[in-house]
């Protein structure tokens, strides 16, 4: 039975995946890398660091480290530029709703998110009180795929794995929830490997799925 919903931040809670993406496509093309939303796929749920890893193959470009360390901070900057115009009527349709229905019910709730921006988007979002446990980019080693930042929720909010269920818009999210031994939603307008069903929107979710999980 599941106890607890662990929901991924970018493209879950609001759009702030399109946020990074402008701002990679931004260093993109000063690096001269053809740059596309499809590509940008790959970089969804993916450490900062490895974005700009998987964005460098992309052009074959290779950077020395102090280089790499000044596109990382463009980057961030970049971001954190978009973030701080975002209010929280920017959180998706439907979201605030469905967290607060679940916590009416017991659910516990957790973020998990390898943003190490993500304690910021939850309170310029005004949601940081709805989570009953948060794991953000800060308190982890290894980004998505690798399952570190769902255990760490579960952990955190002392209710095991397979009663986890975990809300994704990134096939290497789906893929961290089931190497966890969760169950995973995915948000996606294409369906999402290894999910039990995937989702327009967040605020589609009803409770009777979680529920019947
Ligand atoms: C994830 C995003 O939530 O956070 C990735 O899906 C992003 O696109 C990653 O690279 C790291 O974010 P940040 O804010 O630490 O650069
Ligand atoms: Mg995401």
């Amino acid at each position: 039975m599941i106890k607890a919903v662990i929901f991924d931040l970018d493209g879950v809670l609001a759009d702030t995946a399109k946020y990074h993406f402008l701002a990679w496509l931004s260093i993109a093309k000063e690096l001269n890398i053809p740059f596309t939303e499809q590509d940008n796929e790959r970089l969804k749920g993916v450490s900062r660091t490895e974005s700009l890893n998987i964005l460098l193959s992309l052009g074959n470009l290779t950077l020395s480290e102090s280089e790499k360390e000044q596109y990382l901070a463009r980057k961030n900057k970049l971001f954190v530029d978009f973030i701080n115009l975002m209010s929280p009527n920017e959180i998706f349709p439907g979201v605030v709703s469905f967290i607060k229905e679940l916590r009416s019910e017991g659910y516990k709730i957790a973020l998990g998110s390898v943003s190490k921006n993500a304690e910021t988007v939850l309170s310029v979002l005004g949601v940081a009180d709805l989570f009953d446990a948060v794991v953000s980019g800060k308190m982890i080693k290894n980004s998505k795929p690798d399952p570190e930042v769902f255990l760490l929720a579960s952990e955190l909010l002392h209710i095991p794995p397979h009663e986890c269920v975990v809300v994704e818009d990134a096939a290497a999210g789906a893929e961290a929830a089931v190497a966890a031994g969760m169950k995973c939603i995915g948000i996606s307008p294409h369906p999402l490997e290894k999910t039990v069903v995937t989702l327009q929107n967040t605020g589609d979710i009803d409770i009777a799925l979680i529920k019947k999980l």
